[in-house]
């Protein structure tokens, strides 16, 4: 695949790859070639002797990721929801089954697809000014990129819960709280950070870094039939006239109002 060098920055320098999402107008958001480039720079990341670790990030201070691409979920219906949540479903395991560590270095907004992303790193390193939240209920729609999977399993079903039905998002202290991250550091600082910590894992024994993230996601078997049920359920709301009443009413900078019972 012919990957658009605009839309996400790969960079490699002391064994660190940096991955920068670079849509700073629309906030990052993860629109489907973004997620397909994801994909294919992970994939040749995992092979690439040059790159011990990787940091993700965002590019511009007001976000990390803003979400899925709204104005692409805005017509998907039923079967092409549950197909752009396969598809997102996938990109993260990518990511979370690469066998070198993955920091998410978070400046600004997390949000649905964007925390997802966050949640499919190994490691979060947040700075002060980052928000963690999963809007998607306001839209009409549910998080559909394995956050009903993995954010209980992170911080517990309870606060999972609470941030999926409440939708208002967290500040970086509530989410370190919460054990969603790991450090939080000052404004500006996210990336540095992660590039530090990340040479410091690195210099670690490499087929035991593999390993261990492979044992340590051994703990977290049969999880198919959640990621089959995530899917499934976003997809019929997809199919929902409320699915596509929230989506335009974001995208026409309006509240939306919902109708189905
Ligand atoms: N999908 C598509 N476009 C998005 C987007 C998304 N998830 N998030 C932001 N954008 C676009 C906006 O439509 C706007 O486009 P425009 O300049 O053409 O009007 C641009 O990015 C800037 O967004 P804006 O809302 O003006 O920025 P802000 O700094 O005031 O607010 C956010 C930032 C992240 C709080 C806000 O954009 C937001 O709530 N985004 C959606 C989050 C969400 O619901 N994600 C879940 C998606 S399933």
């Amino acid at each position: 695949m012919e990957l658009n060098s605009e839309l996400l920055l790969v960079e490699i320098a002391d064994r660190i790859a940096t991955v920068t999402i670079n849509r700073p107008d629309k906030r990052n958001a993860l629109n489907n070639q973004v997620l397909d480039e994801l994909r294919v720079v992970f994939e040749d990341l995992q092979e690439d002797d040059d790159a011990g670790g990787i940091v993700l990030t965002g590019s511009g201070e007001k976000a990390f990721a803003a979400g899925a691409d709204i104005a692409e979920l805005q017509n998907l219906k039923k079967k092409g929801g549950e197909r752009a949540s396969g598809k997102g479903q996938a990109v993260m395991s990518v990511i979370e089954s690469t066998g070198k560590p993955v920091i998410a270095a978070v400046e600004g907004y997390a949000l649905g697809g964007g925390c997802e992303l966050a949640l499919a790193c190994h490691l979060r390193v947040a700075s002060r000014s980052a928000r963690f939240g999963l809007p998607e209920l306001g839209l009409g729609l549910m998080p559909g990129y394995g956050g009903t999977q993995r954010l209980p399993r992170l911080i517990g079903k309870g606060r999972a819960l609470e941030m999926i039905l409440d939708g208002t998002p967290i500040d970086a202290e509530t989410a370190w709280n919460y054990g969603l991250v790991n450090r939080v550091v000052d404004e500006g600082r996210a990336l540095e950070t992660s590039i530090t910590w990340l040479k410091h894992i690195i210099n670690r024994a490499p087929v035991a870094i593999k390993m261990a993230i492979q044992s340590v996601h051994a703990a977290y078997p049969n999880r198919a039939h959640g990621f089959h049920d995530e899917a499934r359920l976003f997809g019929y709301l997809c199919g929902t006239e409320d699915s596509t009443e929230g989506t335009t009413a974001f995208l026409e900078k309006r509240k939306p109002g919902f109708r189905n019972k």
